[in-house]
């Protein structure tokens, strides 16, 4: 079908769109609203009210795949779609991993795209719409080239931007690699230019994202360069640097001048350690140890003595005791991380983990995950309690969920901030700038306080 064709199957249709996972599906989530945008379709924030309903999905833990067939049985039950007929789309990565399989499992499903199949969505749905077949393409060799589609932008003032795609690292319990296939990196001039424009449009915060930012270069130029593209970016402009993730093996002394030297980059570091066992982190195939991990945070403090620390663990990874489980939260109270997300480990047919003996009743399982999670909820406090009485400048998001006479926005360590709207202040006129915040109270999952100074 022919880009008119194209356009003229989807003119004037409504899509909606749902997405699952990280912030990769997010973004490309982002992507294929900005094509439908441009093939002239609209947005909607109802199934019921949707031509076309995509699904991105994720597949890293188990949960994922029962949900995604109850959302496909649930359209069974929607009203007739406003031009008639209804497209169904199921994209992202378990797309990927099924491809024409995941018809066993639903069958009201219309088109099927790969994680490297999104600059042909649009063409995909048009002929849906035309024929009534269905389209599979999962074919594995464009992940690069939907990154210069067009682009619906979630937020005004920050944009996801995805550096690289794939992951080459086989951590022995993920799926990632097998559904976004290798790494590959966008030029460094590509990304420049991009932020570039983003700032010109409005943009204050970037967040960089791939697998493993720190690998960023490696496929396209022999070598990584990420501390050199982390000071390249900061040339823009653009008043928020953030990236993730990195993954410790391959974090240079170089990236961290550059974190330590660049105004921009925020204090913020997010360093997947999923599991403070030597031990483990070898069946786990992480190539670094905890005494590795621990010198790591060492060089990073040396350089950036405040930052924020965040992490992934996984609980119940197979074999793991209750001795490397000890290390875990003994890792974690000596990193004083300010958040993390913690998973129990979830079995994901097809790689190694997957075959290793796995005797651990469940709730022992839980029982960990509990106790580790209270570790967390204490470094997160203690973290916290060092911002008390300073002032912080805040990138405001919108309102508290709780209180719509409340700002919230976000710290430089990515910490949740609320204060009291300034007398006569309008959400609206504030949500992306950035307003001094005085912290009088330090919570475990917020600060709050009250503003200081006008917004800029
Ligand atoms: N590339 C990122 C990194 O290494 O930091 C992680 C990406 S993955 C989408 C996010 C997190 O999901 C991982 O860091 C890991 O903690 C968790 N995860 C991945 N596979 C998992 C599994 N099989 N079971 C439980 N958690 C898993
Ligand atoms: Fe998965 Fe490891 Fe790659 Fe992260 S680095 S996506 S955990 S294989
Ligand atoms: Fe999930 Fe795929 Fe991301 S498996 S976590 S959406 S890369």
């Amino acid at each position: 079908m022919d880009t008119q064709g194209i356009s003229d199957a989807l003119r004037g249709k409504t899509y909606f769109i749902r997405t699952f996972g990280c912030q990769m599906n997010l973004h490309d989530s982002e992507r294929v609203s900005g094509l439908l945008d441009s093939l002239g379709c609209s947005l909607v924030g109802d199934p019921a009210d949707a031509d076309i309903v995509i699904f991105m999905t994720c597949c890293v833990r188990e949960a994922a795949d029962q949900r995604l067939y109850g959302q496909c049985n649930s359209c069974k039950s929607l009203p007739t779609a406003p031009s008639g007929k209804r497209v169904i789309a199921v994209g992202g990565c378990i797309a990927q991993r099924d491809g024409e399989g995941l018809l066993t499992n639903v069958d009201n499903v219309d088109v099927i795209f790969g994680t490297h199949a999104i600059a042909h969505v649009g063409e995909l749905i048009a002929q849906a719409f035309e024929d009534s077949e269905r389209h599979i393409l999962t074919a594995e060799d464009e992940s690069l080239a939907a990154l210069t589609m067009p682009w619906h932008r979630e937020y005004s003032y920050h944009a996801w931007v995805p550096i690289m795609t794939g992951c080459n690292n086989f951590c022995s319990y993920c799926i990632v690699p097998y559904v976004r296939g290798r790494e590959k990196s966008r030029s460094i001039e590509e990304v420049v230019d991009e932020v570039t424009g983003l700032v010109r449009a409005g943009v204050r915060e970037v967040t960089l994202l791939g697998q493993n930012v720190n690998s960023f270069g490696r496929d396209r130029y022999g070598a990584p360069r990420f501390a050199e593209l982390l000071r390249k970016v900061g040339e823009t402009g653009v008043e928020r640097i953030r990236f993730t993730s990195s993954h410790p093996k391959d974090l240079l002394p170089e990236t961290i001048d550059a974190m330590a030297e660049v105004p921009a980059v925020m204090p913020h570091l997010h360093l997947a350690v999923q599991s403070g066992s030597t031990r483990i982190l070898k069946l786990m195939n992480r190539k670094y140890s905890r005494e590795d991990y621990l010198s790591l945070v060492d060089a990073v403090r040396e350089r950036i003595p405040d930052i924020a620390l965040t992490t992934d663990i996984i609980v119940g990874f197979p074999g793991e005791t209750e001795d490397d489980f000890a290390e875990t939260l003994s890792l974690a109270e000596a990193v004083g991380y300010s958040q993390a997300f913690t998973f129990i480990y979830s079995r994901r047919q097809g790689t190694p983990a997957a075959e290793m003996p796995d005797d651990t009743p469940r709730e022992v399982i839980q029982d960990r995950f509990d106790r580790l999670v209270k570790v967390i909820e204490d470094t997160a406090f203690a973290f916290n309690q060092h911002e008390l009485h300073q002032v912080v400048p805040v990138l405001v998001e919108g309102t508290s969920k709780k209180d719509s006479s409340v700002l919230q926005g976000k710290s430089p360590k990515n910490q949740t901030v609320h204060a009291p709207l300034p007398e006569g202040a309008r959400i609206d006129d504030l949500v992306g700038k950035i307003i001094d915040v005085r912290v009088d109270r330090a919570r475990t999952w917020y600060l709050s306080g009250s503003v200081v100074g006008a917004a800029r």
